[in-house]
C-alpha cells in the first residue's frame, strides 16, 4: 500500500543540538516544508527544494505566515491536580495538605479519573504540548484512566502510579509491597503499549519508607527502559524534613541514588537546592532535571540555577508542574524560566528555551529520534504557532511578518507574550488533534 503522505508549508524550526553549546544547533527555513508519511517525518527542509519531490496530488497544508515546530514536551505535570490549579497556600507542605491530598482522593473513582484525564489531555493539546511525563495518583485506576484517554488521542505519554506509604493521609496510602506489585502490573499492562511509556513514580522521599524506595529501585533495575520520576530539593522546609527522615544520607538526592533511582530515564522535578556534588552525580548518572519555574515562583520554592546546572553538564528540560505550576502553557513556562534565570544572573536566549521544551526534553528522556525534532523517521508530533495570535503579538511581530526579522526576537515575543492562544494547530503522529477556532 502507498504511504499516507501529507505535507505542511510554513516557516519551519527544529533543533539538532543545544544552542548553549553549539553555534549551529537549530534548523530554520523561512519558507519550509514538512513531509509526513504514515505519521512519521519523511523530510523537513526548504519548500523550494522539497516540493518537487512530492508525488502529484499530495495535499499541501498551507501554514505560510506561521511557525511549524515539534510539539512541546512537559517533563513534570500532575494530571489529578488540574482542578486545583491556582490554589493559594503559603508554601509546598501546607499546599499539599490543604489542597493536593483531598483532591487526589477523588481519583479512587475511575469515572472521575477518566473525565479529568480527558480534559487534561485536551488542555495540553490546546497549549501545543504533545508529550508529558505525568503523575497519576496512588490509585492504579488513575493510571488506567490516563493511558486509555491518551491512547484514544494517539499520544506519546509517560505516566505512573504515585507510590506513597507514609506521611500522608490514610486514604492515599499504599504499602511498600502493594505499591510495587501494582506498579509491576501497570508496567506489564501499559509500558510500550502503543505510544504509552511507564514511569516508576515515588512521590518524593518523605512519603516513602526505605523499603518502598528500595522496591522502586529494584523495579527500576528489573525494567531498565521504564522511566523514573520524583521530586527533589524543591523547598527548604522539605529539604530539612528529608534530612531528619534520612540522617544517614549525604544529601536529598543521595536518598534516591543509594537505592538505584538515579539512572538514564530518571526525571527529577525542581532540583533547586542541590550542591555541586549532587549536580555532578546527576550528570554522571544520566538523570535529568525537570525545571518548573511557574511552580517555583508560585509556591515560593526558590530559583533554579541554570549556570550551575550547565557547569555540571546536567540534562535539562522545562516543565509546568501543574497544579503547583500556574500554567499549562510551555510558552508561559519559558516566560517565567527567563525571569528566574535573570534573577540568578544568567541569561536564557529564546532559542535555548525552545530547545529545552523540545529536543532538550527528548534527550533528557532518551527519546531522541522518536520525538523532539524533525529527524527523518521521528514521530510527527508538531505544532503550528501563530506569531499574530493576539493584537499585541501581531503588532510586536510585524517586523518578522513583513521582512523576516530576527528569529530570536520572534521566539522571545512568543515566549513572553504567548500562551494557548498562540497555538493554531497541534498534530500527533501526523493526525490533527487540535485546531484553534477561527477568529
Ligand atoms: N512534592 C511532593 N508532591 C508534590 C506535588 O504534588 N507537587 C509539587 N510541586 N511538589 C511535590
Ligand atoms: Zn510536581
Amino acid at each position: 500500500m502507498l504511504p499516507n503522505l501529507q505535507a505542511y508549508r510554513g516557516s519551519l524550526l527544529h533543533f539538532l543540538a543545544d544552542p548553549a553549546f553549539s553555534s549551529d544547533a537549530h534548523v530554520y527555513h523561512a519558507d519550509g516544508l514538512l513531509i509526513v508519511a504514515d505519521g512519521k517525518v519523511q523530510a523537513a527542509g526548504n519548500y523550494a527544494s522539497l516540493h518537487a519531490t512530492l508525488p502529484a496530488g499530495t495535499p499541501v497544508h498551507d501554514y505560510r505566515g506561521k511557525l511549524l515546530m515539534p510539539g512541546f514536551i512537559d517533563t513534570h505535570v500532575h494530571y489529578p491536580q488540574t482542578d486545583m490549579i491556582a490554589s493559594p497556600a503559603d508554601g509546598l507542605l501546607p499546599w499539599l495538605e490543604t489542597y493536593t491530598f483531598p483532591t487526589e482522593r477523588q481519583f479512587e473513582d475511575p469515572a472521575h479519573a477518566g473525565q479529568v484525564a480527558e480534559f487534561f489531555l485536551d488542555e495540553l493539546l490546546r497549549c501545543g504540548t504533545t508529550t508529558a511525563m505525568v503523575y497519576c495518583t496512588v490509585h492504579p485506576q488513575s493510571v488506567d484512566a490516563f493511558f486509555s484517554a491518551s491512547e484514544q488521542r494517539g499520544l506519546r505519554m509517560v505516566a505512573g502510579k504515585v507510590l506513597m506509604d507514609r506521611n500522608c493521609p490514610e486514604f492515599l496510602r499504599d504499602t511498600a509491597e502493594g505499591g510495587a506489585r501494582d506498579t509491576e502490573a501497570l508496567i506489564q499492562r501499559w509500558h510500550k503499549r502503543g505510544r504509552a511509556l511507564y514511569a516508576i513514580t515515588p512521590r518524593f522521599a518523605p512519603t516513602s519508607t526505605d523499603v518502598q524506595l528500595h522496591l522502586a529501585g529494584e523495579l527500576a533495575r528489573a525494567y531498565p527502559d521504564t522511566f523514573i520520576q520524583t521530586h527533589v530539593s524543591e523547598n527548604k522546609a522539605e529539604c530539612a524534613w528529608v534530612h531528619e527522615l534520612f540522617p544517614q544520607a549525604r544529601s536529598y538526592i543521595d536518598v534516591y541514588d543509594s537505592v538505584g533511582l538515579l539512572r538514564p530515564r530518571s526525571m527529577y522535578g525542581h532540583c533547586i537546592w542541590l550542591d555541586e556534588t549532587d549536580r555532578a552525580r546527576m550528570a554522571d548518572s544520566g538523570a535529568a532535571a525537570a525545571i518548573c519555574p511557574t511552580s517555583n515562583l508560585f509556591l515560593g520554592s526558590g530559583l533554579f540555577d541554570f549556570a550551575a546546572a550547565d557547569r555540571a553538564g546536567m540534562a535539562l528540560s522545562l516543565a509546568s508542574d501543574v497544579g503547583g505550576g500556574s500554567s499549562f502553557s510551555m510558552l508561559q513556562t519559558m516566560n517565567e524560566a527567563y525571569k528566574v534565570a535573570r534573577l540568578k544572573g544568567s541569561y536564557l536566549p529564546a532559542l535555548r528555551m525552545f530547545y529545552l521544551a523540545t529536543l532538550g526534553a527528548a534527550r533528557s528522556m532518551q527519546l531522541e529520534g522518536v520525538i523532539g525534532n524533525f529527524a527523518t523517521g521521528a514521530e510527527a508530533d508538531f505544532i503550528v504557532l501563530d506569531p499574530a495570535a493576539t493584537p499585541l503579538l501581531a503588532r510586536r511581530n510585524r517586523a518578522w511578518q513583513e521582512s523576516g526579522a530576527s528569529l530570536e526576537e520572534l521566539l522571545f515575543a512568543l515566549a513572553l507574550l504567548g500562551d494557548d492562544r498562540a497555538v493554531a494547530a497541534t498534530y500527533a503522529a501526523g493526525q490533527p488533534v487540535y485546531q484553534r477556532a477561527a477568529h
